[in-house]
């Protein structure tokens, strides 16, 4: 028998987080649970996130050319993150059932279970097959409180939580390599 070319496996190694990512279309605001964010250089800092191509947040960032992260705390409940993963803007208002914020440049994010929020300007997008990948340049910064953030191995592991179709990772049980 032929040894398998790709054990998915090896990738239950790579680490990730959990974060809102939130931004607007004019007046609509909106945001989605995402764990494919990193940051990719500091000097300037850029972060890149990757959004799949039919979520309504990616056409908010396309437009807007701005988004938020706000990175969520280990005790953030799963009904929240039901909230913001599991459905789109395109059906309800999102943040009617959680408290919503202005930055300066008024680009949404939520300060509910959130350890800080991160504001950046999309500097580049790159197209990946059923994603967008898109590069943002930080220009703000804040703590909101102190904590643990939630890495996507305590999400899986800990609160038991699954990933719908849209997430890069999906299929990828992320924690331990077994
Ligand atoms: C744990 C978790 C991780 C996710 N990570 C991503 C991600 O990195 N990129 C992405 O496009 N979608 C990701 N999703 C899926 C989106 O949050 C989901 O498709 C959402 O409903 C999109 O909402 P929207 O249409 O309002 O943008 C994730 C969902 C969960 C629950």
């Amino acid at each position: 028998m032929p040894e398998k070319e790709i054990d998915t496996r090896a990738l239950f190694g790579i680490s990730y987080g959990l974060y809102v990512l939130s931004s607007r279309l004019e007046d609509k605001l909106n945001g989605q649970i995402a764990s494919v964010v990193v940051q990719v250089t500091s000097d300037p800092i850029v972060l890149a996130c990757c959004l799949h191509k039919d979520n309504f947040t990616t056409k908010c960032i396309r437009e807007s050319r701005m988004f938020s992260i706000s990175i969520l705390e280990e005790e953030t409940p799963m009904t929240f993150i039901g909230n913001f993963g599991f459905k789109s803007g395109r059906d309800i208002d999102k943040f009617s059932s959680c408290k919503c914020e202005l930055t300066e440049r008024g680009v949404p994010y939520t300060p509910d279970y959130s350890l800080a929020v991160i504001e950046a300007e999309v500097i580049s997008e790159v197209d990946v097959f059923t994603h967008v990948l898109f590069f943002g340049k930080v220009v703000h910064a804040k703590v909101l409180k102190d904590g643990t953030p939630m890495t996507y191995s305590y999400y899986h592991e800990v609160k038991k939580g699954k990933s719908p179709k849209h997430a890069p990772t999906f299929g990828i049980d992320a924690g331990k390599i077994h």
